[in-house]
């Protein structure tokens, strides 16, 4: 049987994330969103985009948050992206109150569910779901390391003109400017790119991977990136849901883990049909630690912000 899984939030994102869960006929969706129509109208067009496809996945939309009842995951892609003249300070507080809200009515009407967070500044927003939702954090997962990895995967497969089959690319960390790509670990065919590639190629591709989603903003002018971020949280969603084995980057609650305590933030895991199974601790040299550390400490100090909220 198709398991319900529902996505609050039907921008860009949602929407495309909406599409893609029905052409893969990874469940039946029900997208929501505040503002009246939106999420109805995309949930029809998709529906029918579906038909066109002969899926048999089903879609419904509506502005009723309460429809998220039953759902085996629940994927959170509201709030506002940045605009001018808001400083990330401002884009914490205001998405806090959004996340605040919808985290409120996640215990309310799908407390069993897994939740997958979208929502900037991620690593925040999803700390913030766990401590007002209560939901276990082995069923809270931020999505941001996938897609900055599939960031620095594309510059790689582009640069070394290698089927992206063979290449393998990873960055932990926050999902912002502190991120921390591992070129160490990524590799083309088994061998490091530390020992195929200049160190000079290597910061070219790594500076890419961290400018990678202002990059979009900057070139779409009204918005930010959807369609690999909608592929990135169906990669999640389908290892979630067919219980895969398979090791992927994504922010969860560390508890000693890495060095760190109480924060979100992300690292290798392996997802099951229950959402988290278990972190998978990386062997890092000296500088990778120091980056980690300080893109932890980045994390903190947006967490501090929520707290004068
Ligand atoms: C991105 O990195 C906005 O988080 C989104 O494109």
């Amino acid at each position: 049987m198709r398991k319900k899984i529902s996505i609050i939030g039907a921008g860009h994102v949602g929407a495309t994330t909406a599409q893609l869960c029905g052409m893969l006929d990874l469940g039946d969706i029900t997208l929501i969103d505040i503002a009246e129509g939106i999420a109805q109208g995309k949930a029809l067009d998709i529906q029918q985009s579906l038909t066109i496809s002969q899926r048999e996945a089903s879609i419904t939309g509506t502005i009723d948050i309460s429809q998220i009842a039953g759902s085996k995951i629940v994927v959170i892609t509201a709030g506002f992206p940045r605009k001018p003249g808001m400083s990330r300070e401002d884009l914490i507080k205001t998405n806090g109150r959004v996340i605040r809200d919808i985290a409120k009515k996640i215990a309310a009407f799908a407390p069993e569910a897994i939740i997958i967070n979208v929502t900037n500044p991620m690593d925040v927003m999803t700390y913030l779901l766990h401590k007002v939702s209560k939901i276990p954090s082995d069923r809270i997962l931020g999505m941001g390391g996938i897609l900055d990895s599939g960031r620095f995967a594309s510059a790689i497969t582009k640069a070394t003109n290698t089927s992206p089959d063979q290449v393998f690319a990873l960055v932990i960390g926050m999902h912002g400017n502190l991120m921390v790509p591992l070129p160490r670990h990524s590799t083309i065919y088994g061998q490091s790119l530390s020992n195929i590639l200049s160190q000079e190629t290597i910061e070219s591709l790594v500076t890419q991977t961290v400018r990678g989603g202002a990059e979009i903003v900057k070139l779409l002018q009204t918005g930010s990136a959807y369609f690999a971020p909608a592929a990135a949280v169906v990669e999640m969603l389908s290892c979630l849901l067919y219980d895969k084995k398979k090791i992927l980057p994504c922010s969860v609650f560390l508890q000693g883990e890495y060095g760190q305590r109480d924060l979100f933030i992300g690292v290798p895991v392996k997802l099951c049909s229950q959402g988290l199974k278990e972190i998978v601790q990386l062997d890092l040299n000296s500088a990778e630690k120091e980056a980690f550390e300080k893109s932890s400490e980045s994390v903190r100090e947006m967490i501090q912000v929520l707290a004068t909220e």
